[in-house]
């Protein structure tokens, strides 16, 4: 059975609607892991969109599970994820007018950097991984930077349309997974998956761990409208 990686960024989306301090992310970890989860994960971007670096050196200090942050290569936010050491480091590629991660990083054609900036998170004792679309020469690139593992980017399998190419990418997905396996890659899987299609990703034999994000926050917004409309109401009356 996969472990399961809950990515928190949305929380603090919700947060910087307002700008001030609720909902708070490191409340939102300890929930995520009182419930079960195996990882934290947590997005630094360039634009500091949803999280801060404040939110990273404090969920860093109260995740008991494993927290992952994930980051681009920008030079400045490297330098802080040596200053803080997160347990994991995952690479992807992020552009300021993105919603979110769109494709995998190209390791083909950023070897040199991403080899380096690997190096330099290693030395400081992160475990880094590398977010890669389900190609094999990205994948063979990705264990010649030296790299012990990797995350399959779920994308094109969440999005598909039709069953013939949700049938094709989940293939697409099970062996690239036993390709990556057999260099010796750690495989983890993640984005866009949701209630409805999670399953069949959570049945490839030979993935380590999922990342889940939107769509576990989405769901909690309504699991947890109806008791906070109740608590609210009980308050006015
Ligand atoms: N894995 C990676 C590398 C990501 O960038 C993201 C999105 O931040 C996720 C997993 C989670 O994706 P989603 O929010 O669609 O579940």
């Amino acid at each position: 059975m996969p472990k399961l990686g809950v990515n928190i960024d949305h929380v603090a989306t919700l947060r910087q609607a307002r700008r001030e301090f609720d909902p708070d992310p490191v409340e939102a970890a300890r929930l995520c892991e009182e419930a079960g989860a195996d990882s934290i994960v947590a997005h630094l971007r360039e634009d500091r969109r949803h999280m801060n670096e404040q939110d990273i050196r404090r969920l860093h200090k109260i995740v008991k599970t494993r927290f992952n942050l994930e980051m681009s290569l920008n030079k400045e936010i490297v330098r802080i994820a040596v200053a803080i050491k997160p347990d994991q480091a995952t690479l992807v590629p992020e552009r300021r007018e993105e919603i979110t991660t769109e494709g995998g990083l190209d390791i083909v054609r950023y070897f040199r950097r991403i080899r380096e900036t690997a190096a330099t998170l290693r030395e400081a004792g992160i475990a880094v991984s590398l977010f890669v679309d389900p190609v094999k020469k990205q994948i063979q690139k990705s264990q010649e930077s030296g790299v012990g593992m990797i995350e399959l980017h779920t994308g094109r399998y969440a999005l598909a349309e039709t069953r013939a190419q949700r049938l094709q990418e989940l293939k697409t997905l099970r062996e690239t997974t036993q390709f990556a396996r057999s260099l010796g890659l750690v495989v983890n899987a993640g984005h866009g998956l949701k209630y409805h299609n999670v399953a069949a990703v959570a049945r490839i034999p030979g993935i380590e761990e999922l990342n889940i994000g939107h769509s576990i926050i989405s769901h909690a917004v309504f699991t947890g409208l109806e008791r906070a409309v109740r608590e609210m109401k009980e308050i006015v009356r």
